[in-house]
């Protein structure tokens, strides 16, 4: 049923991340009153409030006090690691979610969250802004419609050439996992959507860090404690390998390209922005698309007519979750989805910690 009145929202970590949801809350105004928000180091909301020109905005060190203010949405922007948590207190609250990618750490805690979510009827979200691409759409519905035939083989590609962060983004702690966390959960979900999300059964995975403690290459060498490079081999419901790589700097353009191999016949798409200081950036953007098929016999290489980017796709994704909430409709982009994406992170760590392929063990009902 749809919700009457302003939908009251708050913000969970208000750090870098926090300040594009405000920003988002902001532009939606006409829907959402952004009570307030907390973070764990004292002073840090109070000052993200007042640095937004929003002094009547109420902040807390504990979540449980903006919690009890009784909102109807919240943005969790907290580092990987506290993701779970701060969800769940928030959907025991009442609250939908709005949760930073990648969704946790461990498959475990992703379960949590999701039989929360489920348990409260809550909405819970994870932000893959990429979603709300129109040429992430194309290449949904170009790999839905068939066209491809039966899919036996999928290749994530991209990468970054140099984009190594830092901060509370190396650290084992706070973030889980390195680059495989922070953009190898986008490419993931891009070729994992477009597969309609197929259970992953087993991963097999090898993590390197050649350059994050190396001090030529990063300022924080000495606290680097994460993967920069990650590749692995998925094995996916319906008999499909899915070849996985992702760095954030490596002496390589790219990791490859992402390609589909099917049947009837095959999708590449090539990284966006090769060529740059960034590198073949895998971000969401995405490159040039083309399609393989035999026609009269001929084999065939076409190009698929891009369609025009979205410059405004975390605003489209913070809107649609609003929306969401307001019209009491479901997530618009599935939690279940998002359980499966975390099940192959988690599945990578695992696998490339023990040096041999382990299983993914997934007893939830979608
Ligand atoms: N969607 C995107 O484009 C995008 C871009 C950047 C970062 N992110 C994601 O957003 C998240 C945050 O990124 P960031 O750069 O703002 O991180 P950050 O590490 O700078 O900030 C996290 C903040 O959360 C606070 N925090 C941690 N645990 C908390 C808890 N239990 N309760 C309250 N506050 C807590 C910390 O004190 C800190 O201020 C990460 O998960 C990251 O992957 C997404």
């Amino acid at each position: 049923m749809a919700k009457k009145g302003k939908l009251k929202v708050g913000i969970i970590g208000t750090s870098g991340i926090a300040g594009a949801h405000f920003d988002c809350y902001k532009r939606l105004e006409d829907t959402v009153e952004i009570v307030g928000g907390s973070d764990i180091i004292p002073g840090k909301a109070r000052a993200f409030f007042d640095r937004k020109g929003m002094p009547e905005a109420k902040a807390f060190e504990k979540n449980a006090d903006l919690l009890s203010l009784g909102l109807d949405a919240v943005s969790v922007c907290t580092y990987n690691s506290t993701h779970a948590e701060c969800s769940i207190e928030s959907l025991k609250a009442n609250a939908n979610v709005l949760c930073e990618k990648p969704m946790c750490v461990t498959l475990t805690d992703a379960i949590a969250m999701y039989e929360t979510a489920k348990k409260k009827r809550k909405i819970l979200m994870v932000g893959f802004q990429p979603r709300f691409d129109p040429n992430m759409n194309l290449i949904r519905e170009v790999v839905g419609s068939g066209v491809l035939g039966d899919i036996y083989y999928v290749q994530t590609g991209g990468g970054r050439r140099r984009g190594m962060p830092g901060g509370n983004f190396i650290l084992k702690d706070k973030a889980g996992a390195g680059a495989l966390a922070d953009i190898g959960c986008y490419s993931l979900d891009m070729v994992m959507s477009a597969l309609g999300y197929p259970k992953p059964l087993t991963v097999s995975a090898c993590t390197a860090n050649k350059f994050g403690t190396n001090p030529l290459y990063s300022k924080e060498h000495d606290k680097f404690e994460v993967d920069d490079f990650s590749v692995a081999l998925i094995r996916l419901e319906g008999g499909i390998a899915l070849d996985f790589r992702m760095s954030w700097i490596m002496h390589m353009d790219t990791t490859g390209d992402t390609m589909f191999f099917g049947s009837k016949g095959g999708l590449k798409i090539r990284p966006a922005g090769l060529g740059s200081g960034w590198g073949g950036a895998w971000d969401g953007t995405i490159g040039p698309i083309y399609l393989y098929s035999d026609v009269a016999g001929q084999m065939c290489e076409t190009p698929i007519p891009m369609r025009e980017e979205s410059h405004d796709r975390f605003f489209l994704k913070v809107k649609s979750f609003i929306e969401a909430v307001r019209d009491g409709a479901p997530s618009p982009i599935p939690t279940i989805e998002s359980v499966y994406n975390q099940a192959i992170v988690d599945g990578i760590i695992r696998s490339s910690a023990a040096g041999k392929e382990v299983a993914v063990e997934l007893d939830i009902k979608p």
